[in-house]
């Protein structure tokens, strides 16, 4: 496939780079659809977002530092402050005019579920909805930002793929015993999100336990699992025992082939459990997703019949056929 992520449109996207600790602790450089940007919180608390380029000389902002909520040039010291405005530039007289040229330039970002979000353009979209981020029943757990050697578009296939659990997932929740899908219908679900549910046995291993809340060799369960354009996918587990665990993953295309993957969870457990052990089982499912995947070079293609497809496979061509009306704004 062409390369997809310079298409105009999925810059009026939402997506997340960092975590909010990450911009908290000080100044951070991102890639987002091949566009280097710098991040730093203002004096207000704010995030901003802007290209890593500083408009004197040209140096990376990024390797700069934030003092007092003004993020500072490591090069001849020019600040900038509330939503890019240059507030200094240390080599002038006070009364100094400051260029107009001198301001960052900055991108719609936001913090939203813990996670850094930009959107280069101007957004068509909203941020994925997750309800139960007001429900004081549910806890949120995040997961560190992390690099992928992957396509955001094989990432998001992978997400609304069950037929390779059994391969894939032999380590974690998948049982090698069962390789057939069931029938699959696609629904729009709630919040926007377009999928399916349908019910699984999963192998519940010791180290499953705290997940899934219960004992015992293996699980039943239902899952609704469904995508949010571009990249994001909800899943949503319900065991028999009340407890909901929602898992949004995120895909975050850095150019064509690399691209930013963290995943979300919110559940209705006890909270007695610490939230860093209760997501340990769901990051060794991650981490063999990306062993997987890192084995796939290129872009998945998005054009009708260049793929085969079985039935299993309804979700993703769902997604892709949606995303190719995206990408070329149908
Ligand atoms: S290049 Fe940033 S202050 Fe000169
Ligand atoms: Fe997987």
């Amino acid at each position: 496939m062409a390369i997809f992520f310079d298409n105009p449109e999925l810059r009026k996207h939402w997506f997340a780079v960092a975590t909010d600790v990450e911009v908290t602790n000080g100044v951070i450089g991102r890639q987002l659809l091949g566009e280097k940007m710098v991040l730093y919180k203002d004096a207000s608390g704010k995030v901003n977002a802007a290209p890593d380029r500083c408009p004197h000389r040209e140096a990376p902002l990024s390797a700069g530092e934030v003092s007092d909520g003004v993020l500072v040039c490591c090069y001849h010291g020019w600040s900038f402050g509330e939503g890019g405005k240059c507030v200094s530039i240390p080599s002038a007289d006070p009364g100094f005019p400051i260029p107009k040229s001198g301001h960052l330039r900055c991108f719609n970002a936001e913090i939203r579920y813990g996670l850094v979000w930009v959107c280069l353009g101007d957004p068509a979209s909203d941020i994925p909805i997750i309800t139960q981020e007001a429900d004081s029943d549910f806890r949120r757990i995040n997961s560190p930002v992390d690099v992928w050697k992957v396509s955001a578009t094989r990432m998001t296939d992978n997400f609304l793929d069950i037929a390779h659990f059994p391969w894939v997932h032999t380590g974690t929740f998948g049982s090698s015993q069962r390789t057939a899908v069931q029938k699959i219908d696609l629904k729009d679900l709630t919040d926007g999100y377009h999928g399916y549910e349908y019910d699984v046995v999963a192998e519940n291993p010791p180290s499953a336990g705290i997940a899934s809340g219960q004992s015992g060799g293996e699980v039943s369960r239902t899952m609704t699992t469904g995508f949010y354009l571009p990249f994001a996918v909800r899943s949503t587990i319900k065991y028999h025992t009340g407890l909901e665990h929602i898992i949004l993953l995120l895909s975050t295309p850095i150019d064509d082939v690399n691209a930013y993957f963290t995943f979300i969870i919110w559940r209705n457990d006890d909270f007695s459990i610490a939230s860093e052990d209760t997501v340990m089982f769901d990051r060794s499912i991650g981490e063999e997703d990306r062993v997987m995947l890192e084995k796939i070079p290129g872009v998945l293609p998005l054009e009708h019949g260049a793929l085969a497809n079985a039935q299993s496979d309804k979700p993703s061509t769902a997604w892709r056929m949606k995303l190719s009306q995206l990408l070329n704004n149908e």
